[in-house]
């Protein structure tokens, strides 16, 4: 994994928008897989302002987003369907058609799974995927214990994350506790992945996923096995790290080799 630490949320997000403005630079037609949650807003707003000042086109991109609750209709203002429409699609030239959700309100929600995972295949896999990381270490919402080998399916949401997302709803609301996720194999799968994450709540859960063993008990962990996996963290989630040095002395050298080599992106 790459780990690059910034001071705080602000420089973390400029720095995903970077990455991302990268990604769709290289490859205009990218296929993006996007994330919710309140960790990526300051990144999808600067990816915004970048479109609007003309530097920046999603014209010809695809995206898929991890999950969705089950039992919300798409235009429910708490679904993610709705969290991504306000916060990026409808203030880019995205074509919307080309912009997946999974369907948390399907008649048949345990069909919905595999159908994603098929327009994904169609679509020719994900080039990037962006992610957040729970306080109990999950990805997309694969809980501890998730199969490492998980696919898009209904997955029960812990105590933890019911309580942790309970913030977005109101008091009496109703509030899902299943969603339809992406699998940890599927996530596996994307060619690039960008993981994000700020605050002091989120240190625990870091320091398992980059340094500890790979474990379906912290879901994040398995992106030590992907090949292509840049972690961007402010120093409040970076604070229970013990390698700080050797991830900065990393950086250094990767930027040697790319001034002499060339960057291979
Ligand atoms: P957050 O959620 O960005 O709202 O902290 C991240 C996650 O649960 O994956």
């Amino acid at each position: 994994m790459e780990i690059i630490i910034h001071a705080d949320a602000t420089q973390v997000a400029t720095r995903a928008a970077d990455f991302i403005t990268a990604q769709l630079g290289h490859k205009p037609d990218s296929v993006l897989g996007l994330a919710t949650g309140s960790t990526p807003v300051a990144t999808y707003a600067d990816l915004v302002r970048r479109h609007q000042a003309g530097s920046l086109s999603f014209a010809q991109v695809t995206t898929f987003n991890l999950d969705e609750y089950v039992g919300l209709p798409p235009d429910h203002p708490q679904s993610y369907r709705s969290f991504m429409n306000k916060n990026l699609f409808d203030q880019v030239d995205i074509d919307l058609s080309r912009t997946h959700v999974p369907d948390g309100n399907a008649e048949n929600p345990v069909e919905v799974g595999p159908a994603y995972e098929a327009t994904i295949d169609a679509a020719g896999g994900i080039d990037l995927q962006v992610l957040g990381i729970g306080t109990n270490g999950h990805i997309a919402f694969n809980e501890p214990t998730s199969s490492l080998g998980s696919r898009t399916r209904i997955k029960t949401l812990t105590e933890q994350t019911f309580k942790d997302n309970s913030r977005s709803f109101e008091a009496g609301e109703f509030q899902p506790r299943l969603a339809i996720t992406m699998g940890i194999q599927t996530i596996l799968e994307a060619r690039r992945i960008l993981l994000l994450a700020t605050g002091a709540s989120k240190a625990q859960a870091v320091v398992d996923m980059v340094e500890g063993a790979i474990t379906a008990s912290c879901p994040a962990s398995a992106l030590q096995m992907h090949e292509k996996t840049t972690v961007i963290i402010d120093e409040a989630a970076a604070s229970k790290l013990t390698l700080r040095p050797y991830y900065t002395w990393v950086l250094d050298q990767q930027d040697q080799i790319r001034d002499t080599f060339g960057n291979p992106w």
